[in-house]
């Protein structure tokens, strides 16, 4: 399938995803919103994808945000039935089936930072710059900034960024746990790629349900979520994916998953 706003590739177990506005810094608009759901989509069940890494076209930006000329037009309910949108796409990665990698190779402003955080994990350039800006525009983050922001750096911190509208350095980023690691500009996609690839020799199966178990325990008590990793253990463990991990170590041989 054809993206007017994307540009997508397929190699070694790895779907890459390269958003392609550089003209307007990559900035979503609805369109492109919509691509990257259907692109999403239509790799949940590829066999041949066993991790995704998202960046941006051109050497200045990840994604600039969503795009102002369409906020400019919002009224209350189409404002909130974009931010739905917007959430939904924010939704569909954080639960993906397989690892998202977010390579931040510029400015990760607004929808930018928040589709990064969406993603499972994130590589930045070191000049990348991050942050939710959109208070400067009379806005607020709303494909899920002021809720992740806060759940992945802090209130305190979550509350200085959105409040001040400025920009996060890579360095920053780093140090309040916003990015996994930062990467000189020239080594970016070959470290995400390495990264990538050093994920996908695990077990499919496996990385699948750890995300999930990841995602549906944290916001729960500890015990109600010690259950839920209990639970997705138990299915782990009745896969032939665990079988074949456990014997092959035990064999000392590589192993040979095949998603199942
Ligand atoms: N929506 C729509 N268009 C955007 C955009 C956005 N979020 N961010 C950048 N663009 C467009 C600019 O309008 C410009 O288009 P033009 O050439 O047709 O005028 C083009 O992308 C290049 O951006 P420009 O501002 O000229 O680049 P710069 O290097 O001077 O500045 C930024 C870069 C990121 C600092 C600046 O573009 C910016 O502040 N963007 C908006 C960031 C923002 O507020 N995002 C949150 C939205 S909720």
């Amino acid at each position: 399938m054809d993206f007017k706003n994307l540009w997508l590739r397929q190699a070694e177990g790895l779907g890459w995803i390269t958003i392609n506005r550089p003209d307007k810094l990559n900035a979503l608009n609805r369109e492109t919103i919509e691509e990257l759901i259907q692109a999403f989509e239509n790799w949940r069940h590829d066999e041949e994808v066993l991790a995704v890494i998202l960046t941006g076209a051109g050497e200045k930006a990840f994604v600039a945000g969503a795009d102002i000329s369409e906020l400019a037009r919002l009224d209350e309910s189409s404002g909130r039935e974009y931010a739905r949108r917007g959430q939904e796409l924010t939704l569909i990665i954080e639960n993906y089936p397989k690892p998202v990698l977010a390579v931040i190779n510029g400015y990760a402003l607004g929808g930018g930072t928040e589709l990064a955080m969406a993603c499972h994990l994130r590589l930045a350039s070191e000049t990348a710059k991050m942050g939710q800006p959109e208070v400067k525009l009379g806005l607020i983050p709303g494909f899920g900034g002021t809720q992740r922001l806060a759940r992945l750096i802090g209130k305190g911190r979550a509350l200085e960024v959105i409040l001040s509208g400025r920009m996060v350095t890579a360095s920053e980023a780093l140090s309040w746990g916003l990015v996994n690691r930062v990467v000189p500009t020239e080594r970016l996609m070959e470290e995400a790629e390495n990264l990538a690839k050093e994920i996908i020799k695990n077990g499919p199966l496996a990385l699948g349900l750890a995300i999930e178990a990841i995602n549906r325990g944290l916001d729960r008590p500890l015990e109600e979520a010690l259950e839920i990793e209990a639970e997705i253990f138990g299915q782990v463990c009745a896969t032939e994916d665990a079988r074949e991990g456990t014997a092959a170590f035990l064999e000392k041989r590589p192993p040979r998953f095949r998603g199942q």
